[in-house]
């Protein structure tokens, strides 16, 4: 498969403040590929860079085999771009959001009116047509910049944080909307600071933290390669979590101290948790879940995701 976004040695400077320090990534057609990390990662830098709106600093990057320095207007046509804060025309109703939009591309009307209605029956937003922006949910939002961004009908759609402020059930029907363009064949480039966002939607994804990339791999191999099976999370009361964690040495694979909990990663947490009371120690709470992402950046950064 050819790599239809590729970035070599590519670096973003402001100033004397590098955002972005030299990451190299290709992108192939039809994957859902990643970009996870913390706020302050460069994760946005990165997306404008590749939507051509943005110049670099050093390195090489194509999008469908053009050089996005050189070729603005013709890799903005080929793609659908959500930004991180939606940039809706607030002026507009929900529809003509989208119409003008398409308009702005250069399409005929009849071929913009019927992809509009298209678009809002994808983005279940059927009823919501005449809305005015101000009057629709976050949730909903987010679907119609998603479906603005489809209005030319795009290879490639760039989502910058699709999911941030949304709630748990905003968030899912938004996911599986993301799953249909995957199941069409669109390539999704998205970031995230959201572990399970990644796990839910990525084929393969890049770690990245201070404008490195620290690893890349698909979410079970960045797994496996970096955690153990699973994790044992024992509280203690903060007065007693050193403590406890010192007398804790030796059991699992690993110890990570945590101000609130300590994390045993071990392949098997229940047998873990029972080394745990036969030292007498006893945990105020205890659990024992499957390894993350979230303890793939912690073990890469020595940070969590989301401080
Ligand atoms: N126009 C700019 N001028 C100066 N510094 C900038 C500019 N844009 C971004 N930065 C800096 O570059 C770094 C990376 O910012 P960026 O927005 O790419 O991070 P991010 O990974 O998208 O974070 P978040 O998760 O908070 O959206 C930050 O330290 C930011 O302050
Ligand atoms: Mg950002």
């Amino acid at each position: 498969m050819p790599a239809v976004i590729s970035a070599r040695g590519l670096v973003k400077r402001y100033g004397d403040f590098t955002a972005v320090d030299g990451i190299d990534f290709d992108i192939e057609q039809g994957e859902s590929f990643g970009f996870l990390g913390p706020n302050g990662a460069g994760k946005s830098t990165t997306m404008r860079m590749i939507s051509a709106v943005s110049t670099r600093t050093d390195g090489t990057l194509d999008v469908l085999g053009l050089d996005t320095n050189d070729h603005g207007p013709e890799i903005r046509a080929q793609l659908g771009v959500v930004p991180q804060a939606d940039t809706l025309d607030t002026e507009l109703r929900a529809r003509d959001n989208l119409v003008v939009y398409g308009r702005y591309f250069g399409l005929p009307r009849a071929v913009v009116q019927q992809r509009a209605d298209e678009l809002l029956a994808f983005a279940q937003l059927e009823e919501k047509a005449k809305a005015r922006v101000d009057d629709l949910s976050g949730g909903m939002k987010r679907r119609l910049t998603i479906a603005r961004g489809l209005m030319n009908e795009p290879r490639i759609l760039l989502l910058d944080e699709p999911t941030t402020g949304l709630d748990p059930q905003a968030r899912h029907i938004l996911w599986d909307r993301l799953f249909r363009l995957k199941e069409r064949g669109t390539t999704l480039v998205l970031t995230t600071h959201f572990m399970d966002e990644a796990e839910q939607l990525c084929d393969r994804l890049v770690v990245v933290d201070h404008g490195r990339i620290v690893a890349e791999g698909s979410p079970a191999s960045l797994i496996r390669e970096h955690s153990s099976r699973e994790v044992l999370e024992v509280r203690f009361g903060s007065s007693r979590n050193a403590e406890a964690a010192a007398a804790m040495q030796g059991i699992g694979d690993r110890l990570e101290v945590l101000p609130d909990r300590i994390l045993v990663y071990a392949h098997d947490g229940d047998a873990a948790l029972q080394a745990i009371h036969a030292k007498d120690l006893k945990p105020i709470t205890s659990l024992v879940r499957r390894s993350s992402l979230e303890d793939v950046f912690l073990r890469l950064t020595g940070r969590t995701l989301i401080e």
